[in-house]
């Protein structure tokens, strides 16, 4: 399937070294390292994801407690030139790109903070929504996303961005961005998301701002 083959190989490994929180005293000798290596890179992105992983800007999306397949495969979508990025102004005046980011990360420093990243919890953006529209979505989402996006977008093992109380601006953005064509998506998400009028976009956005909450 689309991109997911080659990593699967050694994602397993990644999955030993990074799933569990560490205990204290008896951990493998490379865990700190990767660790810590995992925080240095993570205050790069903290600058826009937040502390933690955790977005304070409704345009810019939350990314703790992604799977590290999932973070891996959406820094490949950047470099693979599938998906626009949009520049944004650090404190300091300068400007960067996700594109940039991505193409910036050794191996060594993407495995690290991917990690990292997988060690964070999710917390839904406790946003208002409408709960009757939400219900709507659930219902076109069971039957079209789900097999995808488990459990309304909710749940991280299905190594894919959570959607699940993601920020509301940014959903839109990206659904604008499907719409569009600046940002690409597998065939078989395509069959399911072609068939969705923009009613049920609208519903399913409600979703997933309701967090599963409705
Ligand atoms: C200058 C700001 C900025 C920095 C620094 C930054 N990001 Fe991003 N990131 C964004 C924005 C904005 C988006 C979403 C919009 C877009 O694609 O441009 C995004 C999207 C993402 C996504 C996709 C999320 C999703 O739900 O699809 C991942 C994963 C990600 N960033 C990881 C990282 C990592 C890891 C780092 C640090 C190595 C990092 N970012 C640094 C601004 C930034
Ligand atoms: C066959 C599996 C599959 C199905 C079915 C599927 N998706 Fe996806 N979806 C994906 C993959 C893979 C990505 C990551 C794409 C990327 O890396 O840019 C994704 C990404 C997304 C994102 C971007 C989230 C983010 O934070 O970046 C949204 C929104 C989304 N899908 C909505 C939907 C909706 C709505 C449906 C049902 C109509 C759906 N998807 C059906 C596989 C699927």
């Amino acid at each position: 399937m689309w991109r997911f083959g080659q990593r699967a190989g050694w994602s397993a490994v990644l999955v030993l070294l990074g799933g569990f929180p560490l205990a204290q005293g008896d951990e493998p000798a490379t865990e700190p390292s990767i660790a810590k290596t995992g925080e240095q890179v993570a205050s790069r992105c903290a600058e826009c994801h937040g502390e933690d992983g955790q977005s304070r800007n409704s345009d810019i999306p939350s990314i703790a407690g992604f799977s590290m397949l999932a973070t891996m495969d959406l820094l490949d979508t950047y470099r693979m030139g599938l998906r626009a990025a949009r520049a944004v102004e650090l404190p300091d005046g300068t400007k960067t790109d996700m594109v940039e980011v991505a193409e910036s990360l050794s191996d060594a420093d993407e495995w690290a903070v991917v990690i990292h990243y997988a060690n964070q919890q999710w917390q839904p953006h406790e946003q208002a929504f409408d709960a009757e529209l939400a219900r709507q979505g659930a219902e076109i989402h069971a039957e079209k996303c789900d097999r995808c996006h488990y459990d309304g977008g909710r749940d991280p093992e299905s190594d894919l961005p959570i959607t699940a109380g993601q920020w509301r601006d940014y959903l839109v953005a990206e659904f604008d961005n499907f719409d569009a064509g600046r940002r690409a998506m597998s065939d078989k998400m395509r069959e399911k998301y072609d068939t969705l009028s923009a009613a049920e976009k609208r519903a399913i956005i409600e979703l997933y701002v309701s967090a599963g909450e409705y």
